[in-house]
């Protein structure tokens, strides 16, 4: 399916990427180190896990949903999930990845931009994870914002994940992994953006900020030179714990420039007393003891 009008934005670089690393989907959206694309897949995740109050009758818009890193991850969580994106390679792997995992309460769609095909207030939750950097005009970027506001419910969730540069916003030519331009702007912009729009924020956290990632890198580098296959619940292990490590430390690191998770939330009355219930840091310790279950 094919929705919307405009042409523009960063297309041919993303369907490119996704044609060479069809068989690793994490590449395609994270980036080229399979170390640290499980870690920041794994880290984001968790921070999702402690944040979100989601519920299982939500639905959810996944903007930007790439090859379905995301949608995939709320499926189960959530009553239904729609996934856009401006390349047809990466919905079509999206599509591909849900059909193998028999994921039924998802459904993707290209988006070519534009007003989003959908009418005022019709999600519980929009997701928006790295797409806003690579929207380099902040007047579009501000566009796509207002949209993503409109869609959500009174009462309802957007969360993103930005590149976020403090001193001052930084335009890159050429990001190198991603073969076009990104836009590392100040957490203000998004936070002053959104909150014009009636959505204001809840919860600020770096999702990078954890000293035990170098130590993590080399024990996992070491294990994995033994290419021995029972120590990969070790490797899960490790990577739960520097992950609980970032997200202990991340509230408090989030002065520092990196990916930044913003979990905004709109005015209005749902009638829903008590809906928000954002867990305490320290709840995250609990998790340490639990079975880690990556992406
Ligand atoms: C780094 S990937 C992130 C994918 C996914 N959100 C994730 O975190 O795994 C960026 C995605 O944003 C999409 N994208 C970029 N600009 C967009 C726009 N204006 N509208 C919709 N999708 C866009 C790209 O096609 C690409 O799939």
């Amino acid at each position: 399916m094919l929705i919307g009008s405009n042409t523009s934005g960063p297309k041919d670089p993303w369907d490119a990427l996704h044609g060479e690393h069809a068989d690793y989907p994490l590449r395609a959206v994270v980036g080229r180190e399979d170390d640290c694309n499980h870690y920041t897949d794994a880290a984001q995740k968790a921070i999702y896990a402690h944040a979100l109050p989601l519920r299982k009758d939500f639905s959810v818009l996944d903007f930007g949903c790439g090859n379905g890193r995301w949608s995939l991850w709320f499926a189960p969580r959530v009553a239904r999930v729609v996934g856009v994106d401006l390349s047809p390679e990466m919905v079509q792997a999206a599509w591909r990845l849900a059909s193998e995992k028999n994921v039924k309460n998802v459904g993707f769609a290209v988006f070519k931009g534009g007003a989003a095909p959908f009418s005022d207030n019709s999600f519980d939750l929009v997701n928006c994870v790295w797409v806003l950097k690579y929207i380099p005009s902040d007047a579009e970027a501000v566009r796509t914002i207002v949209e993503l506001s409109r869609v959500t419910k009174p009462g309802g969730y957007i969360a993103i994940i930005e590149q976020v540069n403090w001193s001052g916003a930084r335009l890159l030519e050429n990001e190198g992994y991603f073969q076009g331009k990104a836009h590392y702007r100040k957490p203000d912009f998004y936070i002053d953006a959104f909150r014009e729009c009636g959505m204001h924020l809840e919860y600020h956290a770096i999702t990078n900020a954890s000293p035990l990632f170098g130590i993590y890198s080399r024990i996992r580098r070491a294990l994995h030179a033994q290419d021995n296959a029972p120590l990969t619940t070790t490797l899960r292990c490790v990577t739960a714990l520097s992950v609980q490590g970032d997200l202990l430390t991340g509230r408090m690191t989030r002065f520092r420039n990196g990916h930044h998770f913003f979990l905004f939330r709109k005015d209005g009355d749902t009638g829903e007393p008590g809906r928000l219930k954002i867990p305490k840091p320290l709840s995250s310790l609990v998790r340490v003891l639990s079975p880690f279950r990556g992406a």
